[in-house]
């Protein structure tokens, strides 16, 4: 591995593990999750192969969005432990060999933030200008809401001064209005603040309405200068750390908040690919994550995407046709009450899946095998559900499950004082546990381990040139990754039915010539004759990661 090349874009093949504190563990026994409770889980992060924690919002906040709501871009949520306690929970992960990243949320506040309140005390109060105001009856935006059932305008009346101010999402979350040079510094003194205390970049929420400047009068100048402003800001505080952004846009529209020279958002979540999987997935067909991936735009080789099996939102699915969508609603969640705002579901990937522990496993082999860098949300890696009786998108947001004890061994507080409610039934606490987990070598934990372990192993893949291969068999994924001499050949079946393949190896950068071929899942190795093919049985949603290796490359395994 070339030192130049590889040793300090840590992000580009990194192992993200998104979780909220709240839900997480609970040290001191009353039923909230706190920053010393998953400073204790820090080894268990280790042991399976985090390389960088991502925290949800810590800060204090009304709770009315889960936190999304700030009141503070300076505190911790004193439920939630002391800026002490995240310090000491950084410092920890760090020991370990893990990062740590937080949610950036500056698109809007809680109505609750002291600016807030000075600013609809009247329309000369010095914070006025931190938010966006219109004096004249808006128009009719109620398309433009994000949460249906809650909303119908981004505007709301005030009553007190008689404006409207804008809100992207809930109008308890008035917008904060970027194009003022003040509030510009009071988002760069929190990044900077957060980046003292050792932080390693951000999550940065809702990127397209932070930096929208529609509705604000005068010039706010290209948003784009501003994004790549914040960069560099952050470059010069701290040259590795990340922005790793939330842009749910078409791809032509996404790739532009990399910047042209890789100087804006680091990385992004790639929710068109993970939509696309879907479909493939409810179809059994493979083509509609192959031409996702095929469409993607090229990157710099700085930059990343981020890919995802679900996030701690709905499972969006808006991305898709309307006939697309139904067809996943069809196959995976039904019932109106698996569904929510019309465009997304409220479920976990295993009850989606109807428990088949094979049809997981591919699809966590393929997360963690697609180019870019694989993130999870907690929990995913011993399979829990979901709750569905739980509000929107608190469905998925159910406390970790630890033990097969009364509260999951979460906290010691009994389940009814718990913050949030348990997952019930079979993907419930009673049997899908860590402990348990941990005892079973047969175990979803165990495979996500060794998983994870091969994906940190191959630089092919965070590193490599990726090329989609064409079989006659709709219902293979297969592509190849190719790096400095090694190529793996990666096969993922979507159907229920075995699949034999058969690809030449002479295509793209590797010469026929014979090799080593090794299964990077089964720990087998054979050679291959020089004018060989590579003949693949895949048995119903199989998997296979198999590398080859030219005579004279570098010694991978
Ligand atoms: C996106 C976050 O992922 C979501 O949970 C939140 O409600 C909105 N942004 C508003 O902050
Ligand atoms: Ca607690």
């Amino acid at each position: 591995m070339r030192v130049t090349d590889t040793s300090d874009l840590w992000w580009k093949n990194a192992v993200i593990y998104c979780l909220d504190i709240e839900t997480f563990c609970d040290s001191n026994g009353d039923g909230i999750g706190d920053f010393a409770g998953a400073a204790q889980r820090l080894d268990y992060l280790a042991e399976l192969g985090v390389t960088c924690v991502w925290l949800m919002p810590f800060y204090p906040s009304p709770q009315r969005d889960d936190g999304y709501d700030i009141v503070d871009f300076y505190g911790v949520d004193e439920r939630l432990g002391t800026l002490g306690d995240m310090v000491e929970f950084i410092r920890t992960a760090k020991d370990r060999g893990m990062r740590v990243i937080a949610d950036l949320v500056v698109n809007h506040t809680s109505d609750q933030h002291p600016w807030f309140k000075q600013a609809r005390s009247s329309k000369d109060n010095p914070y006025r200008d931190f938010y966006v105001w219109r004096s004249e009856q808006p128009p009719d935006t109620s398309s433009e809401v994000v949460f249906p059932d809650q909303e119908n305008s981004i505007w709301t009346k005030d009553r007190k001064t008689g404006e409207w101010y804008l809100h992207r999402f809930y109008s308890h979350q008035p917008d904060l209005n970027v194009a003022n040079p003040a509030v510009r510094d009071e988002i760069a003194k929190a990044i900077g603040f957060w980046m003292e205390l050792g932080l390693s970049g951000f999550r940065v929420d809702a990127v397209p309405f932070f930096l929208e400047t529609r509705g604000i009068d005068g010039h706010a100048g290209d948003p784009h200068d501003y994004l790549r402003d914040l960069r560099r800001f952050l470059s010069r505080r701290a040259g590795d750390a990340v922005l790793l952004g939330e842009v749910n846009l078409p791809y032509e529209q996404q790739v532009e908040f990399f910047g042209d020279a890789a100087d804006e958002l680091t990385m992004q979540f790639d929710f068109v690919t993970m939509q696309q999987m879907y479909l493939s997935l409810a179809r059994g067909d493979a083509r509609p994550l192959a031409r996702a991936l095929t469409d993607r735009p090229k990157i710099d080789s700085d930059s990343q995407w981020a890919t995802f099996v679900r996030n701690h939102d709905e499972l969006t699915l808006d991305k898709l046709m309307s006939s697309e969508r139904e067809e996943v609603f069809e196959a995976f969640g039904p019932e109106k009450r698996m569904q929510v705002y019309g465009r997304g579901l409220k479920r976990r990937l295993p009850p989606m899946l109807g428990g088949d522990p094979q049809r997981i496993r591919m699809v966590y082999s393929l997360l963690f095998s697609l180019p870019g860098t694989p993130v999870l949300f907690y929990g995913e890696e011993i399979g829990m559900g979901e709750n569905l009786a739980a509000e929107g998108r608190m469905s998925v947001r159910t406390p970790m499950q630890w033990t097969d004890e009364d509260s999951a061994g979460f906290s010691s507080a009994p389940p009814d004082k718990l913050v949030a409610p348990l997952v019930e039934g079979e993907f419930g606490p009673d049997n899908v546990n860590v402990a348990a987990s941990r005892r079973d070598r047969s175990s979803l934990l165990r495979f996500m381990g060794t998983l994870i372990r091969r994906y940190r192993e191959c630089p092919e893949l965070g590193w490599g040139t990726f090329t989609m291969i064409d079989t006659p068999h709709p219902a293979v994924f297969a592509h190849r990754c190719d790096w400095e001499g090694n190529t793996l050949f990666l096969f993922h079946n979507f159907s229920d039915e075995p699949i034999d393949v058969e690809v030449s190896l002479d295509s793209g950068d590797v010469p026929r010539g014979g090799g080593v071929l090794t299964d990077l899942l089964e720990d087998t190795k054979t050679e291959i004759e020089p004018d060989d093919d590579l003949k693949v049985k895949l048995p119903p949603y199989g998997y296979r990661w198999l590398r080859i290796q030219i005579p004279g490359a570098g010694r991978l395994w």
